[in-house]
């Protein structure tokens, strides 16, 4: 709502939106950038040393922003150069174990700093990470791989009835988790935490995710003992000290899964650059279930949907390598336009199907069985609407289906988007695409 109180930035983004008007099918080129996903754990861990670290091919985005100002806040020098996609980390000194509860609070993924600050100084006080549109995205399982280490952790509130919580142990043990959910952000921040321990560290049921696999391999750059990563055993043997490196974050595997989606909701013929065909395999084989011809060479994905009937496929998210709980929307959207029923099921997240209404204000007719079920009927001839996006691959998703639809679609709430997408008009302008931003 706007209000006496809004203030210009929020006026701003509440009144900015992205207009999409159907051009066709795209064709052509386009280059993936950094992975989000991948990038935010791997500055968390340039806390971990007091030596200069440098993250070559880092994304231009809103969360890499907010994460190197959460770097600074804990005394690190940062300096991110947006045109050489570098950020360079120098956390000589930590000044604080204490996290800046405003900042931490614009962005849930902050939470992965608290195992580092823990590691670095025996004590790390983060305030309670809230939910968010999808879910309560609790932090119960990286509390307990903290316990496991040796730390005591405490709740507690301030007068504003604030939750945080605090991990203090002089230095973390070895010791065994079981991961009840092989949650990603439990798995990094417990590895993150387990590099400097004064023993092993064993992470069982842990989360196999590429983001996992980057993190893993940047530590072992900074001279840490990690073995596993990618597999559902993790073995930390920790060291007394780590020291700087240079690491290039991998691409953005759901980033290129959306363009391969913007290929084939459009009918068009694209090939995405800098793209690993092993990070989206389920993505490749569910297009290629529904008919669109992909060809995978190198570091590059080719998506032709120009041609015949497009058919509906049923998916099933789940934790790596099942199919991506971030591409749910995005081919919720697709399926809306291919002929024939198919089935969704959303097994990550609780409260992920914000976009069905959305969608259906564009005439996909997508009914929600229950909280993780939902039944795209498919053969809609989408129409422009005026649309909110609720969440980063929400807004993606619409935007995919405003591509598709008979006339204009806004997106309204697009700074999710900018969260998640580096130049996303940009991208799909030069393939074709008829979408501007308006303030
Ligand atoms: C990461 O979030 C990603 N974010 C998410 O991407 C992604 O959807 C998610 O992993 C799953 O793949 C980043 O990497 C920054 P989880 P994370 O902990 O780590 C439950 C996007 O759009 N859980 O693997 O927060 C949790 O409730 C974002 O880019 C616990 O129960 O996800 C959820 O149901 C959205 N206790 C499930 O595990 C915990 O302590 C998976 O969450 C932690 C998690």
């Amino acid at each position: 709502m706007i209000g006496y109180g809004t203030k210009l930035r929020d006026l701003e983004k509440i009144l900015s939106i992205i207009s999409v008007k159907n051009a066709g099918p795209l064709s052509g080129s386009m280059t993936v950038s950094g992975s989000k996903n991948a990038v935010l754990p791997l500055l968390a861990a340039t806390l971990l040393c007091e030596e200069e670290c440098i993250i070559n091919e880092a994304p231009d985005l809103k969360d890499v922003e907010i994460m190197c100002a959460i770097l600074r806040s804990f005394g690190a020098e940062v300096c991110f150069d947006k045109q050489e996609k570098i950020v360079r980390v120098k956390a000589a000194n930590i000044t604080t174990n204490e996290a800046e509860t405003e900042l931490v609070c614009k962005m849930r993924a902050s939470i992965v700093t608290m195992g580092p600050i823990l590691a670095r100084t025996g004590r790390a006080k983060f305030p309670l990470p809230g939910g968010c549109a999808i879910g309560d995205r609790p932090i119960d399982l990286h509390l307990k791989g903290f316990v496991a280490l040796g730390a005591d952790v405490e709740m507690s509130e301030d007068e504003t009835g604030t939750g945080s919580v605090s991990a203090e142990a002089k230095r973390l043990s070895g010791g065994e988790i079981y991961l009840d959910t092989p949650s990603v952000g439990a798995t990094q921040n417990i590895m993150m935490a387990a590099v400097l321990a004064d023993g092993v560290v064993i992470i069982e049921n842990a989360a196999q995710e590429p983001e996992v696999v980057d993190l893993a391999n940047f530590l072992n750059k900074m001279g840490a003992k990690i073995k596993g990563a990618g597999t559902d055993i993790i073995k930390i043997e920790g060291v007394t000290k780590l020291r700087g490196a240079v690491h290039g974050v991998i691409p953005d595997r759901i980033e290129a899964g959306t363009y391969m989606l913007a290929a084939a909701i459009t009918r068009g013929d694209l090939t995405i650059e800098n793209a690993l065909a092993h990070h989206v395999k389920p993505v490749i084989a569910k297009l290629r279930e529904t008919g669109a011809i992909v060809t995978e060479s190198g570091d590059a994905i080719r998506v032709k949907a120009d041609k015949g009937i497009l058919r509906s496929t049923d998916i099933k998210t789940l934790p790596y390598p099942g199919f991506p709980t971030d591409m749910q929307p995005q081919f919720m959207a697709y399926l809306a336009t291919v002929s024939g029923p198919s089935t969704i099921l959303e097994t990550v997240f609780e409260n992920r199907f914000m976009h069905i209404a959305e969608l259906n204000k564009m005439r996909a007719h997508i009914m929600q069985k229950e909280e993780r079920r939902a039944i795209v009927p498919g053969g809609s001839s989408l129409v422009g609407a005026d649309v909110t996006a609720t969440d980063l691959r929400a807004g993606a998703a619409l935007i995919l289906a405003g591509l598709a639809a008979k006339g204009e679609t806004r997106v309204a709430d697009i700074y999710h988007i900018e969260r998640g997408y580096e130049d996303i008009c940009g991208k799909l302008r030069r393939v074709g695409a008829d979408l501007t931003k308006k303030q």
